[in-house]
């Protein structure tokens, strides 16, 4: 058996794969495994350990004559053309709810940072114009009790309301329907993606990339917020017209945009987006802790593992494959 890592991984985990397998593993930590060599290497895998920089397209699973399991360390697989993978019968192994709790927490970091002008004001120490203490200086706006709108209420969303009660937030969300489950779980209710948007004070999108949701964030959608409000992706860039936002946030129709993710990763440091003062921008670092990327790491592993032995994966995209 041929197990091929598009990534370099360093785990004690690796110790489980049996010594008879064969483990191939891309060793630049930071650079995708170019595409030539992807499909090269996949030729005799049974196995791909994958992340969302790799395209999983038609292309790929043509070349992946053996591939018997595909397992990616992450939640979102808008880069794997699942419907290919279910046609040859392949399971696609993906984590989800280990990384909740920390894609939850970054939403909340980017609408402190954006609320408080974090790092406009450091900026300003840096710059030396930082002459006394001023009545209105930095004056941003404030989280606790306000109301927070939530795009996709899935795994994610329900930590993040968790999360927000704990502020004393007002929590509305929008979904493709609505779930009173969680309305009486968590005590949040459901709106129109117009309605939310006029409501809320942050407004966080964790709706997955898919053709429903691509640039479901547009000026219109844009225009309905309030001018004191913030945007925050922690999704996909997709998701959002970037070239929509970037003049709502010129014409100061908003408060602040708190971004994630992008519509081409990376996104050119020379991207009008990076030049304003109200955009805080991060690398695509939603589940970045130490403990929630080694617990990703451990779910993609066992999901090979299982896989191989003809067993269940502890998470399935396309559970349609076992039946
Ligand atoms: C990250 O974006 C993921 O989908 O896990």
């Amino acid at each position: 058996m041929k197990i091929l890592f598009t990534r370099s991984i360093q785990s004690p985990l690796l110790e489980l794969i049996p010594k008879e397998y064969e483990v191939v593993m891309w060793k630049e930590e930071n650079r995708v495994m170019p595409r030539k060599e992807l499909l090269k290497e996949v030729a005799d895998a049974d196995a791909i350990f994958t992340n969302l920089t790799d395209q999983l397209d038609a292309e790929f699973f043509e070349h992946a004559k053996k591939l018997k399991i595909v397992s990616t360390m992450a939640v979102g697989f808008d880069n794997i053309d699942v419907q290919e993978a279910t046609k040859r019968g392949i399971p696609v192994g993906h984590t989800p709810d280990v990384l909740s709790e920390a894609v939850a927490e970054l939403a909340f970091t980017l609408m402190f940072a954006c609320a408080r002008r974090v790092f406009e004001s450091m900026q300003f120490i840096k710059e030396n114009k930082w002459e006394s203490w001023g009545p209105y200086l930095f004056a941003g706006q404030k989280i606790s009790g306000a109301k927070l709108g939530i795009i996709g209420m899935g795994r994610i969303g329900r930590i993040l309301a968790k999360q927000a009660k704990a502020l004393n937030m007002e929590v509305v969300y929008t979904n493709r329907r609505p779930n009173p489950q969680t309305e009486a779980e968590l005590n949040v209710e459901y709106r129109e993606l117009e309605v939310l948007l006029k409501e809320s004070d942050y407004v966080v999108m964790l709706a997955p990339a898919s053709n429903e949701t691509y640039h479901m964030m547009g000026y219109e959608q844009f225009a309905l917020m309030k001018p004191t409000s913030i945007f925050v992706n922690v999704s996909r860039g997709t998701t959002v017209d970037e070239e929509a936002l970037h003049q709502i946030l010129v014409e100061k129709k908003i408060f602040a945009a708190g971004l994630d993710v992008f519509e081409v990763e990376p996104i050119h440091p020379n991207h009008p987006l990076l030049s304003l003062e109200n955009v805080i921008a991060v690398p695509h670092i939603g589940s970045a802790t130490k403990e929630t990327r080694d617990k990703m790491v451990e779910i993609a592993v066992i999901n090979i593992l299982n896989g191989l032995k003809g067993n269940r994966l502890l998470h399935t995209v396309n559970e349609e494959v076992y039946q």
